[in-house]
């Protein structure tokens, strides 16, 4: 099996393996509850000590509501979160900080896409293209845009290492193909899918493209202009931020078109009792109080991990998959979900005889934690032809005694219950 190949070798001076995990609380106070060896931040990452303090900071000296108070600690409060909004837009290369809505999560965004664009802009008969490796929150809310509208999903389906074929892909646009809605990265198999040639030939069809970062932003830069993309969303608590807050980014000229998706305090000009008129993107998808200090706790996050480097980052967990992947391939009777050539930190895999939730549980007996299960994509499981498989995922503070753990681990599991 193939695994990105780094560029250069991960650089000490730069990136200290030793100093980041210090930074992490949680993988320094190990204790009967916590896992020393965390391999799960594909469900969710832990957080440093500089995001811990910036939200606690805020809490203790700089907390109220925002865009509602004259007074000094409200317009602190503001000043602080529209802080934030300007720096996930410079992360993504925004063109407007307008184009940046504060949801609650990935999947609220991906959510307010289809309440929004989807039931303004898509009839009976039109159709939205998936991946067969989407994430239910990349599959439901479509369903339920097709029971609203009478809209259509179309599925590209996913080759035996992983990938999907572009050809098949441009195949499957029609003229009533309305909106494409892929991963960047598969949550199960790693996959980094090429979204920028999907947006180059779905708007030369004339189709609005929606990309879930969720998994994809954490593992390399992304440059909202230069992919083109309609839409991209993600989250903050797997990019070592807290969770409660995602983001949807926009095109400004489509946001403006877009009705709002939810109503409530904020996001209005004038109400009446007869009818009320709405402000322009972002505030018009910000209805009731954001999520403020979990907004400053991602831009806290985006700093943090802009700091290190994301370049830095990606090397060193490149490195750390090939070692995994060949460390993993030596266990006899353990075979790997996903072989793309393109893929990041993650590793799905079987151990023959051995059911995914024991492994997790025998793992985690040792001080090891993985997921297990059908991780939100039960359509892919069934094209895998499994219900479940076990999932190690890396975060930027894994080393390789962390691998070393598990192949350990795996390989107890293997001897008491074989
Ligand atoms: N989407 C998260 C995962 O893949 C929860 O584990």
């Amino acid at each position: 099996m193939n695994v990105a190949v780094a560029k250069v070798e991960s650089d000490s001076t730069t990136f200290n393996i030793e100093a980041i995990r210090r930074e992490f609380p949680i993988l320094n106070e190990a204790s009967e509850k916590n896992s020393v060896h965390f391999l799960d931040s594909g469900a969710s990452a832990q957080k440093p000590d500089y995001v811990l303090k910036k939200m606690d900071e805020m809490y203790r000296t700089g907390y109220a509501n925002v865009h509602r108070g004259a007074y000094t600690l409200s317009q602190l409060a503001t000043d602080a979160y529209e802080g934030a909004r300007k720096t996930v837009a410079t992360f993504l290369n925004a063109e407007s900080v307008d184009e940046i809505i504060f949801t609650r999560s990935a999947t609220g965004a991906i959510n307010l896409v289809a309440g929004s664009f989807g039931r303004a802009f898509l009839e009976k008969g039109d159709e939205i293209i998936i991946s067969e490796m989407e994430h239910h929150a990349n599959i439901v809310p479509w369903q339920l845009l097709g029971e609203a509208t009478g809209s259509k999903l179309k599925v590209v389906p996913v080759d035996q290492d992983g990938n999907i074929s572009i050809d098949t892909f441009q195949s499957m646009l029609t003229n009533k193909t309305k909106l494409v809605a892929v991963t960047h990265m598969s949550n199960v198999l790693g996959t980094i899918v090429p979204v920028r040639q999907i947006v180059e030939l779905a708007h030369a069809n004339g189709t609005a493209v929606m990309i879930d970062g969720a998994q994809g932003v954490v593992h390399s830069k992304v440059d909202v202009q230069e992919l083109g993309a309609d839409f991209y969303v993600f989250t903050g608590h797997k990019l070592y931020g807290p969770s409660g807050v995602g983001v949807l980014y926009g095109k400004k000229e489509l946001l403006n078109k877009m009705p709002p998706y939810e109503g409530g305090g904020d996001m209005i000009e004038i109400v009446t009792f007869e009818k009320s008129t709405y402000r322009d993107a972002p505030t018009k998808f910000e209805a009731g109080t954001p999520p403020i200090v979990e907004s400053v706790g991602l831009a806290a996050a985006i700093e943090y991990i802009e700091n290190i480097g994301q370049d830095n980052i990606e090397i060193h967990e490149d490195n750390l998959l090939k070692f995994a992947t060949s460390e993993l391939q030596k266990i006899p009777g353990l075979s790997i979900f996903g072989l793309s050539e393109r893929k990041a930190g993650i590793i799905s895999f079987n151990v023959e005889g051995i059911h995914s939730h024991d492994l997790s549980t025998i793992l985690d007996s040792r001080g090891v934690s993985i997921r297990a299960g059908h991780h939100c994509a039960q359509p892919l499981m069934k094209k895998m032809g499994v219900e479940a498989t076990a999932r190690a995922s890396l975060g930027l503070y894994n080393n390789k005694e962390d691998i070393v753990a598990l192949a350990e681990g795996i390989k107890f599991a293997k001897e008491i219950l074989t």
